[in-house]
């Protein structure tokens, strides 16, 4: 019952600004893609992890998992243009025996352990799960000119995050059906969906915050001084 963890890294980090890339940012004294690594390196139901790395930095990625004891990380390999592909390649070099993959973006270092166990054992359930926040506002969908086309049912809206955990026979299948326009896919659980699987949502955790532009940096700072004196 090997979980195997998938970690897309190999974004351009555009929306955010400044001379260090987003991923390698110091974040209360570790590179922030090593925080997020951490937690996974931790979580006792993991057993291997994939980074997924832009071309050409693999070999400073691999140096950072030595430095800092990664062990489970199997050597990092190289994603696509769109996260969708990138966690293609990943999900291709998973070992054989990894009968359950959980894919957690390398831009949330604020998670749980808790909510990965959590987010483990419920996927063990159901085949397919998605941690998210049920939405606490209303969402309007509008035209070109602004003009509400739609005002959505909030009970029923739910704002996605990771990790998203899925039989790995269900998401290698769905990747494969979807071969040829992965790049439309927003999320992981969507290409699953495509595929006619069921996924369910389970809450997930509002301090899972998702490293985007500068401004997260100071919400990712705070939640991590929290942590750090709660466990002092
Ligand atoms: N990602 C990836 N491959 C891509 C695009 C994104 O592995 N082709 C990863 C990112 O590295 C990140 C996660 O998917 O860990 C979530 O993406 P996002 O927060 O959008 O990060 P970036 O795509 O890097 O940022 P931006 O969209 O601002 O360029
Ligand atoms: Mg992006």
């Amino acid at each position: 019952m090997g979980v195997a963890a998938i970690i897309p890294a190999a974004g351009a980090g555009k929306r955010f600004r400044g001379t260090t890339r987003k991923l390698l940012i110091n974040l209360r004294g570790r590179p922030l893609l090593v925080q997020t690594l951490r937690v996974l390196q931790q979580s006792p139901s993991i057993r291997w992890m994939v980074v997924v790395v832009r071309a050409g930095d693999q070999a400073k990625t691999q140096a950072l998992l030595k430095r800092y004891g990664i062990t489970k990380a199997l050597p990092p390999c190289v994603g696509g243009a769109s996260r969708a592909e990138s966690v293609a390649r990943g999900c291709a070099a998973l070992p054989p025996q990894a009968e359950w993959v959980l894919v957690h973006d390398a831009a949330r270092p604020c998670v749980s352990l808790q909510l990965i166990e959590r987010a483990v054992a419920a996927a063990k359930r159901h085949g397919a799960v998605a941690c998210g926040l049920p939405a606490t506002l209303t969402v309007k969908a509008v035209d070109e000119q602004n003009e509400v086309r739609l005002t959505l049912d909030r009970d029923r809206l739910w704002f996605v995050q990771t990790p998203q955990v899925f039989r790995r026979d269900w998401l290698a299948q769905a990747i494969k059906q979807a071969e040829h326009r992965l790049a439309e896919f927003p999320d992981d659980a969507s290409i699953v969906e495509s595929a006619g699987f069921p996924v369910r949502m389970i809450p997930g955790d509002p301090l899972n915050v998702k490293v985007t532009t500068n401004e997260d940096v100071v919400l990712a700072e705070a939640i991590f001084t929290r942590r750090t004196r709660q466990s002092a």
